[in-house]
């Protein structure tokens, strides 16, 4: 098994057959090994360096129903908010005092923010901080307006495929969503000049090792320059709220493969995985990952905007404990740099 590993880190691919074995029943000596690797590879291409991103979740409205989600359109117990322009732009000048020279905006699909407000707000945040990035979250559109959010001046967008199998992605979210759709999306995104982002969830209810072999594999084709994988974490006022959790062992795993695979991409230690366990950010990093996204929404909405229970909001994920974060790190031996950190074709 170790060997597949290694062919791994030599040829960044693998066949199903080949991830099947992998994935099947990992031993405890097997993960540990392909977190070695991986992290070897790490270094390789950013040292013991990570990438921070201010996460911006500027509104909670959405249109959509997933079945995993606590923003879903049915909760009704969701408290909903939408943070002004000057809301926005005062988490961006905090996050530059902070060092964070990326801005994510994420959102639900929320109709009351048209897409003419946000290319607006883009070219605001752009001209004020010209030297950040900007990377947007804000679900599946038509690539007219993709286009018209790359000529505002994003640089980046993140759009988890969630599934690459049809069918589980059909027990995953109501109609109209699609794969096929979400898949559009994300070639449209990339044709256009963004830096994508994509990703999976982990132990999503009805999920088997053939989705998950899926899932590398659409990512071996797709190539994004990003990838974000964390564990399904249930919500109670969701129909899947009575699920189990996914895998966190699993996931380091999985961040481990990715990381073999795709070399130099930007793989965050997510939210998912810190909210698990305590140290799941320091076991993602150690597995492969090299970037983190603390939280920089207004503390006020933090709690409203519940993806999942417990999500996690506060010490090291919250943006203005820099210093916090900067410690624990250290403490792994990593180092938080105030950088754009873009991708690098190499
Ligand atoms: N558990 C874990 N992750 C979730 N997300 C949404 N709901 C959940 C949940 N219950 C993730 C999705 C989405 C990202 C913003 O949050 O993968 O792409």
């Amino acid at each position: 098994m170790k060997e597949l590993i290694d062919r791994l880190a030599v040829n960044h691919s693998l066949t199903r057959e080949e991830l099947h074995r992998l994935l099947e029943q990992p031993e405890a000596s097997l993960r540990e090994y392909a977190a070695l690797r991986a992290r070897e590879q790490t270094l390789r291409c950013f040292g013991k360096r990570i990438y921070i991103r201010g996460l911006i979740e500027f509104t909670n409205v959405c249109k959509n129903d997933c079945y995993y989600c606590g923003l879903r359109r049915s909760n009704s117990l969701c408290r909903r908010y939408r943070l002004t322009e000057t809301d926005i732009l005062a988490c961006c000048e905090q996050g530059y005092r902070l060092g964070f020279r990326t801005f994510v905006l994420q959102g639900g699909e929320d109709g009351g923010f048209s897409d003419a407000t946000l290319c607006r707000l883009v070219e605001t945040i752009k001209s004020r901080f010209p030297d950040c990035a900007v990377t947007l979250s804000v679900g599946e559109r038509s690539r007219a307006v993709y286009q018209s959010f790359f000529d505002a001046g994003a640089d980046r967008y993140l759009l988890r495929h969630e599934t690459a199998d049809s069918e589980h992605y059909s027990r995953l979210h109501p109609e109209p969503l699609s794969a096929k759709e979400r898949k559009r999306c994300l070639y449209d995104l990339k044709e256009i000049g963004f830096q994508v982002g994509s990703g999976f969830l982990v132990g999503s209810p009805y999920q088997t090792i053939d989705h998950l072999c899926s899932d590398i594999l659409f990512l071996q084709e797709f190539k994004p320059q990003m990838i974000g994988i964390g564990p399904f974490i249930p919500h109670r006022d969701t129909p899947f709220g009575s699920f189990p959790p996914g895998d966190l062992e699993l996931t380091f795993f999985l961040v481990s493969l990715l990381r073999l695979a795709h070399p130099n991409a930007l793989i965050p230690a997510t939210t998912a995985v810190g909210s698990l366990a305590e140290n799941g950010r320091e076991c993602a990093i150690l597995a492969g990952a090299n970037v983190v996204m603390p939280n920089l929404s207004p503390p006020v909405h933090r709690g409203d905007y519940a993806l999942y229970n417990n999500k996690l909001s506060d010490g090291a994920e919250a943006a203005e404990s820099r210093a916090l974060l900067d410690a624990r790190l250290a403490a792994i031996g990593y180092e938080v740099v105030v950088d754009r950190g873009d991708y690098i074709e190499r």
